[in-house]
């Protein structure tokens, strides 16, 4: 026997994807492919700042499907197994199934989600399917028409996506998710209709703790209705049991209804910060590399990206920012001032 042993001191670094200064691993990358939407949501994407002469980005600035396939790929080696599309509206991205077919070919991907306000799923559903992704998860903050328009912007209609819905559903994609954002005295005298709705269907709604992202949507902790209390208000009608969390780092804290009629999350940003946990980064769809939703600054990828650098140095670019990371924003905020941080805006790093 004469095999070469190699000390292991010299594998220390081999396959050891980095941690950030909290220890928290990178699990999941957001990449946003449109910084576009066609709704104005109010607390998204205002419509007196994103109005007609608003500068988008244009397409040349924003990352091609090959640049996004090449700085995925990236991620995977610094332990990303989780990818969600989103935007702004990604539906709008044109050909977005041919990114999301490459995407899902990728080795050491396990999941690929995408996040649409659902306008224009029932166009995509069957392609987006026959590309590979298998669950998508669709926004809908109310059934009722004028509540809808209202949070809207006035764009688009329930009964669209509705049947945006009926098509993802048709086409097999499984689970469908619904993102409702609670904002009091707004919508929430509408949720237990819209879980009425959804209720035996199989579909999981899950309902989001209004937060201050941007700088834009006037943020009031008045409107914000927290899980705790909106659990109590379900639970009075439909009994409600706890389940386990899928996966450290999963952001909904998930119950199923006593009676068996499905399950439903709640995703409480602001009255229980997850930041401890929190192994999500975000590329802009011009390649701006963010390690927190909160974000007042990214890190251009693109420029490297186009300058010709190698996989390897891409990645000694994400190692080095995930190492130095030490956000935890949302654990800060009470004491923070939150609406006086240059934040970036929702609509360019995504959800
Ligand atoms: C920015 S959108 C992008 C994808 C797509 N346009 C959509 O609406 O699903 C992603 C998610 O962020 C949520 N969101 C946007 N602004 C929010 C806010 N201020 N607080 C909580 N959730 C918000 C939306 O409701 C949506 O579910
Ligand atoms: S939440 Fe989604 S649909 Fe609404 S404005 Fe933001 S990006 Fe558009």
């Amino acid at each position: 026997m004469n095999e070469k042993v190699i000390p292991l001191s010299n594998l220390a670094h081999v396959g050891r994807a980095p941690l950030d200064t909290l220890r928290r691993p990178i699990h999941d990358l957001r990449i946003s492919v449109m910084d576009r939407c066609n709704f104005r949501c109010p607390y998204c994407m205002p419509r007196e700042t994103f109005h007609e002469s608003y500068r988008f980005l244009k397409s040349s600035e924003r990352l091609d499907f090959e640049e996004i396939l090449r700085l995925a790929r990236v991620f995977v080696r610094a332990g990303v197994k989780k990818l969600r599309i989103t935007g702004g509206e990604p539906l709008l991205r044109p050909n977005l199934p041919d990114l999301v077919g490459d995407l899902t070919q990728l080795p050491g991907i396990e999941d690929i989600a995408l996040t649409t306000n659902g306008m224009l799923l029932a166009r995509h559903a069957t392609e987006l399917r026959a590309a590979g992704l298998k669950r998508i998860t669709v926004s809908l903050d109310t059934l009722d028409p004028e509540v809808f328009a209202r949070m809207s912007g006035g764009f688009g209609g329930v009964s669209e996506v509705l049947d945006g819905i009926e098509h993802a559903r048709r086409a097999g994609l499984a689970p469908i998710k619904i993102n409702t954002v609670v904002q009091r005295g707004v919508n929430d005298h509408t949720l237990m209709d819209l879980l009425a709705h959804f209720r035996g269907t199989g579909v999981i709604v899950r309902f989001i703790e209004y937060m201050d992202v941007g700088t834009r949507n006037h943020w009031n902790p008045a409107l914000v209705v927290s899980s705790r209390e909106l659990a109590a208000r379900i639970a009075a009608r439909w009994p409600l049991e706890p389940r386990e969390r899928d996966y450290r780092g999963e952001v909904a804290e998930r119950y199923a209804f006593s009676d068996g009629g499905g399950e439903i999350g709640f995703i409480s940003s602001v009255s229980q910060p997850f930041c401890g946990d929190c192994s999500r980064a975000r590329i802009s769809s011009d390649g701006s590399f963010y390690t927190c939703l909160f974000a007042t600054q990214g890190v251009d990828l693109r420029a490297p990206l186009r300058a010709g650098a190698s996989e390897d140095e891409l990645y000694e670019i994400v190692r080095g920012v995930w190492t130095g990371r030490r956000d935890r924003y949302s654990e800060l905020r009470a004491s923070m001032g939150a609406n006086d941080l240059h934040k970036i805006e929702m609509n360019y790093i995504g959800g």
